[in-house]
């Protein structure tokens, strides 16, 4: 990172919430001023109450943090629980009639379901993962389209203690290999496939071919079958997932764990080697999705909560599976794509279920944005009272056309910073308490330590000078190491300042309120639609293709991604006749698409006889991510063997 991050954006316009809004809203300035003052004179004290509070424990807990092994932290050790009885059962006695989830597919098929046939359907799929020889720690890989099973499944596994994997579906049969592997996991559950953008996702297909390239711990292949186009099903291996619970109870009882019994890994991307497989806990994480589920989304109860992301992800874990079912919500889980059958799919499924909380990525504002606002316009949104994003800063002209076309300039918009590691929304606006600046996630929440230091590690107290973001105290909801990997877990987030701090990886600045602003990634992660991926992994799928030597891959700032994929290629042999080779440009992309999934597909391929190296041999990433952006060439190119390759890499030759 260089000595000072510069701060190029200059926003001031606040919105305070609306006396509507500040009225109904679960918290109020004094409630909020007594969390803070509570977790300020007492955060161990303050912890305790919230796990008291907002979870059900099967064997209460009488230690809260033991920092004995630090930064292995443990939450609430002693304590035992079951993250499914605190997401299904125990709302039974008063909600059991009360809708969990309504499903719409992208075809327009509709599904509700409510809290009772929900406990049915996961307790009846635990007992057939039971039967299937799964136990309490066997690992569980899914990767199933955006379904009400997807939640079941990964519910299922929550309630026998099973740990689940869930790999987007959007990752290629490799990706899903490699994350199989690294789990060893023992039973995989897919789907025949699933809808999007009008086609159908080849999930069976891919599972297959995944398979037949290794995974030798998969013991067991369960398969939901969604669009019945006739996959092929090995025997003795593959089961339907219709058929594998016919005679399976609809009782279950929870497996109680101990608290910090891993709940789930989520692999996500470093700046270096393989994606990472980042360790949840049990009652820890919980307590997270469970406390910001009121924090920050302020759930009623008739509230119709929605957020968009996919359970391939952590907001689809956080804010989909388990935050929404802990607080007893009903929230609307959409299968498909934004724009099926055309871009006003989102604003349409709004006013059907008449959502109150939309939380979405700043990625898929841009792009319904861009069609127009006559679409939106069509659509009766007046049901929406709080709006959210996630994923990557959002641009004032984006938030300001939120606010303004979909929010109707009655809706908070909660811009929430946090990340797979942190398990829950860290730094975003109480929506009924704290203006919002278009761009910031304003302030730490309630029991969060977040700060900006220096490269020394000190505190930066001038106000809009940049840094790095690091949480100062440990926090329960946050990751307990990398799967298999404890040295790095220690190594990447705690070693920068000698275990003091956990460094978030992200660069930021406070402004003269104290609000924090995200200016971006210090590490060589890209943030594309939302979505991180490691240059790294994009250029070692781009090696091993056959006629690839080197490649290096650097962002490109992109109107509607936040952030594009520029690769720069050294062939093996001779470079293409004016660097232009269409053919293998297409067959690169194809390739990368195969490797890692279409998200990692450059957007550019440019081929050079070298790349621009430093003496030490490093790859000049500055003067790369220059020339993808079209900027001039300032770094200093005299350590440069070949200065002709500058005009290759810009071009123009
Ligand atoms: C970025 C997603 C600005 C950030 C929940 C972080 C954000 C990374 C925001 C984590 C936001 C997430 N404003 N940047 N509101 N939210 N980011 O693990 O760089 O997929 O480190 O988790 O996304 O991405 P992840």
């Amino acid at each position: 990172m260089s000595e000072n991050i510069d701060s190029i954006l200059h926003e001031d316009r606040q919105f305070p919430p609306s006396d509507t809004f500040v009225k109904q809203a679960e918290i109020k300035a004094a409630d909020l001023q007594a969390l803070y003052d509570f977790a300020e004179k007492d955060y161990e004290g303050f912890w305790e109450q919230q796990a008291r509070d907002y979870l059900d424990w099967h064997v209460p807990f009488k230690s809260v943090l033991d920092s004995s092994n630090a930064p292995h932290f443990k939450w609430f050790k002693d304590g035992e629980i079951n993250v499914s009885y605190n997401c299904i059962d125990r709302h039974l006695t008063l909600h059991a009639d009360k809708t969990a989830i309504i499903f719409e597919g992208e075809n327009g098929d509709v599904m509700e379901i409510t809290y009772d046939v929900l406990h049915k359907a996961v307790c009846q799929f635990a007992n057939a993962l039971k039967a299937n020889g799964i136990r309490k720690g066997d690992r569980v890989v899914i990767y199933m389209p955006m379904t009400a099973e997807a939640v079941v499944a990964m519910q299922a596994c929550a309630r026998i203690g099973a740990v689940h994997s869930v790999v987007f579906g959007g990752f290629s049969a490799e990706s899903l290999k490699d994350r199989i592997e690294d789990a060893g996991a023992k039973m995989l559950i897919t789907a025949d496939g699933g809808f999007r953008g009008g086609k159908i996702v080849e999930l069976k297909a891919a599972a297959d071919k995944a398979l037949a390239s290794g995974c030798p711990t998969i013991e067991k292949v369960v398969v939901l079958m969604r669009t019945n186009h006739g996959v092929k099903m090995k025997t003795g291996r593959d089961a339907w997932w219709h058929e594998m619970i016919v005679g399976c109870d609809i009782v279950c009882e929870p497996e109680w764990v101990e608290s910090e019994h891993p709940l789930f890994l989520l692999y996500t991307s470093g700046s270096t080697g393989k994606p990472k497989g980042i360790q949840h806990s049990s009652g820890g994480y919980l307590l997270g999705a469970a406390t910001t589920m009121n924090w920050v989304f302020d759930i009623r109860e008739d509230d119709v909560y929605w957020c968009t992301a996919d359970v391939g992800w952590i907001t689809g874990h956080s804010y989909v599976t388990y935050g929404p079912l802990a607080a007893g919500g009903t929230m609307l889980i959409y299968e498909g794509a934004p724009t099926v059958p055309d871009g006003g799919r989102f604003w349409k499924l709004i006013q059907d279920h008449k959502v109150t909380t939309f939380y979405t990525a700043p990625t898929a504002i841009r792009a319904l944005m861009k069609l127009g606002d006559d679409i939106p316009n069509k659509y009766d949104l007046s049901s929406l009272r709080l709006l959210g994003t996630v994923g990557e800063p959002i641009n004032p002209e984006a938030w300001m056309w939120y606010h303004k076309v979909i929010g109707q300039e009655k809706c908070p918009i909660v811009d929430t910073w946090w990340q797979t590691e942190t398990g829950a929304n860290m730094i975003a606006p109480v929506p009924g308490v704290v203006a919002t600046k278009p761009g910031s996630c304003t302030r730490a929440l309630p029991g969060i330590d977040a700060d900006v230091v220096d490269k020394a590690g000190n505190p930066i107290t001038q106000a809009n000078a940049g840094g790095f973001l690091v949480i100062k105290k440990p926090w329960p909801s946050m990751l307990r190491t990398i799967w298999g990997d404890d040295k790095r877990y220690v190594d990447t987030y705690w070693g920068e300042f000698n275990n003091r701090y956990y460094v978030a990886g992200d660069s930021v600045r406070k402004d003269a309120d104290g609000y924090f602003w995200i200016m971006g990634r210090i590490d060589d992660v890209l943030n594309v639609s939302g979505h991180r991926l490691g240059t790294m992994e994009v250029e070692s799928a781009l090696v091993a293709h056959e006629r690839v030597a080197e490649a290096a891959v650097v962002g490109r700032p992109d109107e509607i991604k936040g952030e594009a994929i520029f690769a720069y290629v050294v062939l093996r042999g001779a470079r293409p006749k004016g660097g232009v080779d269409e053919t293998l440009t297409k067959e690169l992309r194809a390739w990368v698409s195969e490797q890692i999934g279409p998200i990692a597909k450059p957007d550019d391929i440019r081929y050079a006889d070298n790349l621009p190296k430093t003496r030490s041999g490093k790859i000049m990433r500055r003067l790369l991510r220059s020339i993808a952006k079209g900027e001039a060439i300032t770094s200093d190119t005299s350590t440069l063997e070949n200065e002709s390759i500058l005009e290759q890499l810009q071009g123009k030759a």
